[in-house]
């Protein structure tokens, strides 16, 4: 891919999904600018490091200066309380669409959720076209995060690509990941998709690999530039069994106990 990339900042860059964009990303471009509210190292000559917190406006707009394209994965990555949610999610995204417009920064890829559609049927095969119907308070955080860059994108011309997240793992360790995992392989080529993607004002795709029994349509991935290669399916034998099958595509994520306790 060579340095054509240019300057790529990352938020939440200490994080799960962050680290491994950090590491497949380096090299890979130009400058790496990664940020974070915890401290972290620059490992390479490429890379800089900036403490920063997203709910600062200022801070997130200065760190974004000369940027090519963020990948933007900082925030609440699960329930919690709907202030915090607003605050680590909600705000945290505008700050970083606010800035990207300030600083005319040419991509922005935003880390959604499969979370926001979970009350749909695990037996229904779905595209990121039909209307939100998230599975708790995280979900809903994730609703708003795609309505800001689709504003973004509408009225002040920003160019926006939703990742639809799947379950990030090395391996699927439980027996939802059979139709949700995101390989560390799938999720770098959706990045690398979602940034290089010419001529694109908004769009929202599923990031998955390419599971036997995955809920979720590859077609827009396909559009973006990139069709996955893993498949959970390998790891079925050695996962443990399930009691029930469950009726909703967020399964146990649906239930009501798990968003009452935040409640
Ligand atoms: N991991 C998954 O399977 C998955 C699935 C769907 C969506 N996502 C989304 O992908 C993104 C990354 O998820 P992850 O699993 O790597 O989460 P993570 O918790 O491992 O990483 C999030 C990072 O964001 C940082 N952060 C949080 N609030 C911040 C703030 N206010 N200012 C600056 N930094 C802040 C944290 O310090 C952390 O390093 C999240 O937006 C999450 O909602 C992840």
């Amino acid at each position: 891919m060579g340095s054509n990339l240019g300057t790529v900042v990352v938020t939440g860059a200490a994080g799960r999904v962050g680290s491994a964009v950090r590491a497949g990303l380096r090299g890979e471009v130009e400058r790496l600018v990664l940020l974070d509210r915890v401290a972290l190292d620059a490992r390479s000559p490429s890379e800089e490091v900036r403490r920063v917190d997203l709910r600062d406006a200022e801070a997130v707009t200065a760190a974004l200066a000369g940027a090519d394209a963020v990948v933007h994965l900082g925030g609440v990555p699960g329930e919690a309380p709907l202030p915090d949610l607003l605050d680590g999610n909600v705000l945290g995204t505008h700050n970083v669409l606010e800035g990207a417009r300030r600083q005319g920064v040419g991509r922005v890829l935003l880390a959604s959720s499969n979370r926001l559609t979970g009350f749909y049927p695990a037996s229904q095969s779905i595209t990121a076209e039909l209307p939100p119907r998230p599975d708790g308070l995280y979900g809903v955080s994730k609703v708003a995060v795609e309505a800001l860059g689709r504003l973004y994108a509408d009225k002040f011309g920003l160019s926006v690509v939703c990742l639809r997240i799947g379950s990030f793992e090395d391996a699927p360790s439980e027996r939802r990941h059979l139709a949700t995992w995101l390989s560390p392989r799938d999720c770098l080529g959706y990045v690398r998709a979602a940034l290089t993607a010419p001529g694109i004002r908004f769009t929202t795709i599923y990031a998955v690999s390419a599971n036997t029994r995955r809920f979720w349509d590859l077609e827009a991935g396909t559009a973006l530039g990139y069709t996955p290669v893993d498949d959970a399916e390998a790891f079925a034998p050695g996962l443990p069994p399930e009691e029930d099958s469950p009726d909703l595509q967020s399964g146990v994520y649906a239930s009501a106990e798990y968003t009452l306790r935040h409640l």
